[in-house]
């Protein structure tokens, strides 16, 4: 048992049978069965209040925004710019300015190497990531790399796919510019300690990058108590719509990074005799009609969870994944991947004799959804010796009972494939 476990209180403060009635998905079948939806950290399901403020936007009030003067585009900047303030409590940023809507935490991180790394990064730097990143928060540094010339060093785990931090310190030089971390690890659930590691890295004069698409559904995240230079989140992991999240980023920061699209909407002035000049922040880093109703829709979703309460959501993923690990663990020759003392809600396992596809496939056929692969985390999953997990991962709406479901469905299935 993991110490989410013994963290949970007895009595979670959480209305599960109301939160399940917000997810009308929830009540479909699949293959004949109730659906079983625990593949979380792929992608969260959507709250009715969620889905009906689409049609509230392009049903009543559709027009671009921060353009016309027009009613219907005085509605749709006002809600537009209502959602970066409730971003802006969500993530206790300081000024809604230090908050930029992306298409999601890849394109932030994207944004920031190929602004802040272009113009700050050259041969001879290094950058720290770590073992445990997603993709997302790997490809975008070594595509830079590969131009600029810098050296990418990675913090490396513990058998529990725990980080380092002895091993995190000594990787620091006087070239160590930058720090790009995941604050949870979504394939193996490891709640790295983003705070410290932040103290650290700027007591060697380097800036903290914090991924943050795994953390925002799971816990209260506070960029100025970590003292985060930038972190990201995505919209749909967070009971949200797919295509839109968010880039955090210090103003100061922000404020002396270029621009790293061009279009409408980030300029102050366009000449072809002056050139160029741009948009304050936020909108310098916003080019082009952005995601409307989506941005609009996170809101709603962002306005869903702290309705719920993100402490309660926490404790009830805890009380989910301890069930689960408990129930799986007298499975035969089944194998925990990721076993971080302090863990969100995320259970990666292998199965002696059972490949994890045959898993994921045989399982839908009993109603029930978890994801099988590398997670994007192929770095992490190679250093474990395996190249596919299962993986369930939970959120508020998720049972007690669900888990039974999963975990009885997982021994049949294991039985037709050995
Ligand atoms: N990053 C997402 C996952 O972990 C897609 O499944």
């Amino acid at each position: 048992m993991t110490d989410l476990a013994t963290r949970a209180p007895a009595t979670p403060t959480l209305d599960v049978a109301a939160i399940r009635a917000d997810f009308p998905i929830l009540s479909r079948q699949v293959h004949g069965r109730p659906l079983v939806y625990l593949d979380n950290a792929a992608t969260s399901q959507t709250p009715r209040q969620v889905i009906a403020a689409f049609d509230a936007y392009y049903g009543g009030y559709n027009a671009n925004i921060h353009r016309g003067l027009h009613t219907l585009a005085d509605e749709a900047t006002a809600a537009f710019e209502g959602t970066r303030e409730t971003v802006r409590g969500f993530l206790n940023a300081a000024e809604t300015r230090e908050l930029i809507f992306t298409r999601g935490t890849t394109e932030a991180i994207n944004l920031v190497a190929n602004s802040w790394g272009r113009a700050n990064l050259k041969a001879g730097d290094e950058v720290l990531i770590s073992r445990l990143e997603h993709h997302s928060n790997i490809v975008p540094w070594q595509l830079l790399a590969a131009e600029l010339g810098f050296t990418i060093k990675v913090i490396p785990v513990d058998e529990r796919g725990v980080l380092d931090l002895d091993a995190y310190r000594a990787l620091f030089t006087e070239r160590t510019r930058l720090v790009a971390v995941n604050h949870v690890s979504n394939a193996f659930g490891t709640i790295n300690p983003v705070k410290a590691m932040a103290t650290i890295a700027h007591a060697h004069g380097a800036l903290i990058l914090v991924d943050g698409a795994q953390a925002t559904p799971h816990q209260a995240v506070d960029v100025r108590d970590i003292d985060a230079d930038f972190y990201a989140f995505s919209g749909h992991k967070v009971y949200g719509p797919t295509g839109v999240g968010v880039l955090y980023g210090k103003a100061d920061l922000l404020e002396a990074m270029p621009p790293w699209q061009g279009g409408g909407e980030m300029i102050a002035t366009v000449s072809f005799e002056a050139g160029t000049t741009f948009a304050e922040l936020p909108h310098k880093f916003e080019a082009g009609t952005p995601a409307i109703a989506e941005v609009i829709a996170l809101g709603e979703a962002l306005k869903w969870v702290a309705g719920v309460g993100l402490d309660a959501i926490g404790a009830w993923e805890g009380r989910l994944l301890a069930h689960a690990t408990e129930r799986v663990s007298t499975i035969d020759g089944l194998r925990i991947l990721g076993t971080a003392p302090d863990k969100a809600g995320v259970l990666s396992f292998v199965v002696d004799g059972a490949h994890a596809q045959d898993i994921g496939l045989l399982i839908d056929q009993l109603g029930v959804a978890i994801r099988t692969g590398h997670h994007c985390a192929q770095p992490l999953l190679a250093h474990f010796g395996v190249d596919a997990t299962c993986r369930a991962s939970f959120a508020a709406y998720n049972t007690l009972e669900e888990i039974d479901v999963f975990a009885e469905a997982l021994e049949r299935v294991i039985g037709m494939v050995r």
